[in-house]
Order: C-alpha cells, then sequence, then structure tokens
C-alpha cells in the first residue's frame, strides 16, 4: 500500500476521503476526536504544496441534502484546528464543487459537503457508484484514502474512487493498521478484550474470530444478558436477542474447550425503567427481578473485570459497559476506563462510542495505547474481513 509519501502532489488536486463524522447537538461539535485524527494528512499534504480537496460523510442522511446533516460546522472547527481557512463547498460534484476546488491555490484546502446527500454514494449498485465516483474524480488529479472509519463501507468516496485514480493511504489509515496488525500478528500476551455496546449480533462475527485468539474475553454493555440468559439466568427487562441464545451457548461452549475464558458480571446496575432518574439498585447478576432492566455493571463486576486486566499484556476494548451517557451507569465504563489507563498493556480503544466515552468521562487520552478512530471498520478487520477501503488502496 503506497502512503502519501510516495506521491508528488504539488500543484496538484488532491481529493481525500476523511472521516469527519463527528458527534453534533445541533450544529455544535460534541466530540472533535474524528476530526484532530485527520489532520497529521492534511497539513502534510498541505506543506507540501497540494491543492486539498476533503470528501466526506456525517451521520446518514438518506441520499439527498439535508441541513441537519451539513458539514458546515466541521469545516469551521476543521479551519480552527488548521490554522488556516478551510473553503467549503455546497455541495459535493456541483458547481460549488467545481468552483471551490477551481480557487484553491497550493497549499489550500476545501471540504465538499456530505458526500451522503448524494445517493449513489452508498448505492449497491455498481453503475450508479461507478458514476458518481466518475464525477468525483473529476475533481481531482489524485487520491488519498484516510477515513478509516469509514473503510469497512464499500462507498464511492472510499471504494470505487480509489480506482480511477492515482492513490495512496493516508497517516491515520496507516497508523490504524500498524495498531490492528500489533492485535492481530505476534500478539503480546495475555490478551485480554473488552466488549460491550447494546447488540450481540454486531460482535458475533469478531467473538466468533477472538475464540481462537484471545486469551480471555470479558462482557458488559447491553449485549450481556444475552450471555446472562444464555447461562439460564433471569434478565427481567434488559436488552435480550432471543435469536442468538443458540449461537450464545455454543460461544461459551467453544471457550470452554480452547481455554478461553468468557468473563461475565457478577452484579449488575438494574433500573425499573430507561431513563437517569429510574430508581436502580444493585443486584446479582444471576438474579436481575423480573421488572427491572439492567443498564450498567455493576460495582464488584467493575473490580472483577479491571482484576482481569492487570496482568494483560494487550487489551483491546470496544463497547461501553452501560448507559454511560447518564450518570447512574456510567460507572462500569468508568472502571474499565481506569483499568485501561492503569495498565502496562498495550491498550486500544476501538471505535467511535468508546472513544467518545471515554473523552465524556473525562479520561486523558494520552493514557491509553491507542484510541482508535473506527469501531465497525476495526472490528471487521479484527473479524478477519476484507475491507472495501482498503483492498482499494492496495496495489
Ligand atoms: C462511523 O461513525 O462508524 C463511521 O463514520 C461510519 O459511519 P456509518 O456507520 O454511518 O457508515
Ligand atoms: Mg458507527
Amino acid at each position: 500500500m503506497k502512503t502519501i509519501d510516495d506521491l508528488d502532489v504539488a500543484g496538484r488536486r488532491v481529493l481525500v476521503r476523511a472521516d469527519l463524522n463527528v458527534p453534533l447537538d445541533g450544529t455544535t461539535i460534541t466530540d472533535d476526536g474524528r476530526i484532530r485524527a485527520s489532520l497529521p494528512t492534511l497539513r502534510a499534504l498541505a506543506e507540501r504544496g497540494a491543492r486539498v480537496v476533503v470528501t466526506a460523510h456525517l451521520g446518514r442522511p438518506k441520499g439527498e441534502p439535508n441541513p441537519a446533516y451539513s458539514l458546515a460546522p466541521v469545516a469551521a472547527r476543521l479551519g480552527e484546528l488548521l490554522g488556516r481557512p478551510v473553503e467549503f463547498a455546497t455541495d459535493t460534484v456541483g458547481e460549488s464543487a467545481r468552483a471551490t476546488v477551481a480557487s484553491l491555490g497550493d497549499g489550500d484546502v476545501a471540504l465538499l459537503e456530505n458526500v451522503r446527500f448524494n445517493a449513489a454514494e452508498t448505492s449497491k449498485d455498481d453503475a450508479a457508484r461507478g458514476a458518481f465516483a466518475d464525477e468525483l474524480a473529476s475533481v481531482a488529479d489524485l487520491y488519498v484514502g484516510d477515513g478509516f472509519g469509514a473503510v469497512h463501507r464499500k462507498h464511492a468516496s472510499v471504494y470505487d474512487v480509489a480506482q480511477r485514480l492515482p492513490h495512496a493511504a493516508g497517516r491515520l489509515i496507516a497508523a490504524e493498521l500498524d495498531v490492528l496488525r500489533r492485535l492481530t500478528e505476534n500478539v503480546d500476551r495475555p490478551y485480554a478484550v473488552v466488549l460491550g455496546g447494546s447488540k450481540v449480533s454486531d460482535k458475533l462475527g469478531v467473538i466468533d474470530n477472538l475464540l481462537d485468539k484471545a486469551d480471555r474475553i470479558l462482557i458488559g454493555g447491553g449485549m450481556v444478558y444475552t450471555f446472562l440468559a444464555a447461562q439460564g439466568h433471569e434478565v427481567g427487562t434488559s436488552l435480550l436477542e432471543k435469536d442468538q441464545l443458540d449461537t450464545v451457548r455454543a460461544y461459551l461452549r467453544r471457550a470452554e474447550e480452547s481455554g478461553v475464558e468468557f468473563v461475565l458480571p457478577v452484579d449488575v446496575v438494574a433500573a425499573v425503567a430507561f431513563a437517569a432518574d429510574a430508581e436502580h439498585d444493585v443486584v446479582s447478576a444471576d438474579a436481575i427481578p423480573a421488572d427491572r432492566m439492567g443498564l450498567d455493571i455493576g460495582p464488584e463486576s467493575g473490580k472483577l473485570f479491571a482484576a482481569k486486566l492487570t496482568d494483560a499484556r494487550t487489551v483491546f476494548w470496544n463497547g461501553p459497559m452501560g448507559v454511560f451517557e447518564m450518570e447512574p451507569y456510567a460507572g462500569g465504563t468508568r472502571a474499565v476506563a481506569h483499568a485501561l489507563q492503569d495498565s502496562d498493556a498495550f491498550t486500544v480503544v476501538g471505535g467511535g462510542d468508546s472513544a467518545a466515552a471515554v473523552r465524556t468521562l473525562g479520561f486523558d487520552e494520552n493514557a491509553f495505547g491507542h484510541i482508535s478512530t473506527g469501531g465497525g471498520a476495526s472490528l471487521e478487520y479484527l473479524e478477519g474481513k476484507t475491507l472495501p477501503g482498503l483492498d482499494a488502496l492496495e496495489g
């Protein structure tokens, strides 16, 4: 895979696919981690005299312009962080984009409006995506793939454009790949994986793959109630994916056979409703009252999880342990973040939600070995899948 150092960019129009999909509250960016992660590539290209044209998505608009998903606030923030104005085009391949790109001087940076305002961007029809990729490619001379968080998407700006222009991987993708290799090749052991988040079904592939690779798998978050139910426990009104019970039982059996340790919570914070002010108590994980829902792992589980992480040499964490956005249910996520912070292991926090969680809870990013900008992307990599956005940059 070529890197931007292999490209001669001076005076050329370089289309950079970045992942600037940041959480917004109205037009206020609540976590700018992904914008900051895009800077090394953009700076390097600008310094070398490229005319930098950034394309990115925000949220999931339905293939047509929608002001709620405009990248305009991101352009402003990007300009502040770069310390130079960022021109903003109000469309992706239309008149505004063409005029904006034409106005760029060497070392200037522009951002195109949300690429998902075009239905063809995410189309399953190769021809439709290809036609749109032709248009995108026509505003540039070179392509740099750097939107790590979106490399698992076979989208026009991620996949098809790379086939139409000389291309290379940006600094973020290179850095993320270095980390993922450390999690898959010659792993420093013990290797512990902490998985949370709401849906088991999102994590099945990665659990399947990790059963042959990890030494210990710790489970929390909404997905854990399907594990507890699979062990025959009452889970009350907690999230439960009934159709996954057999699969989960098979994983628990396989783990036992292969000597992988599954660590489940011993207590949970159980509430009468999904609300910060709902009545809630810590209950034993094998005795959740029928009218309660588990919204976090309990304090004993926090200690247990921390203990299971102390001697690890490599830790990968994806997904919060509870509804950390509500203070009564943030303890489990905080406990895991603390354990990672105190650990000497190579620690990787995978994914938008977990990364936002550690920052929202006030942890210093530097306390972790690496905070990935891609949740789905890193999980799919660890599943052993081919990622279209990486595949396209090969050769
Ligand atoms: C993300 O937020 O996970 C990435 O930006 C990809 O976005 P998507 O899940 O909407 O494709
Ligand atoms: Mg996501």
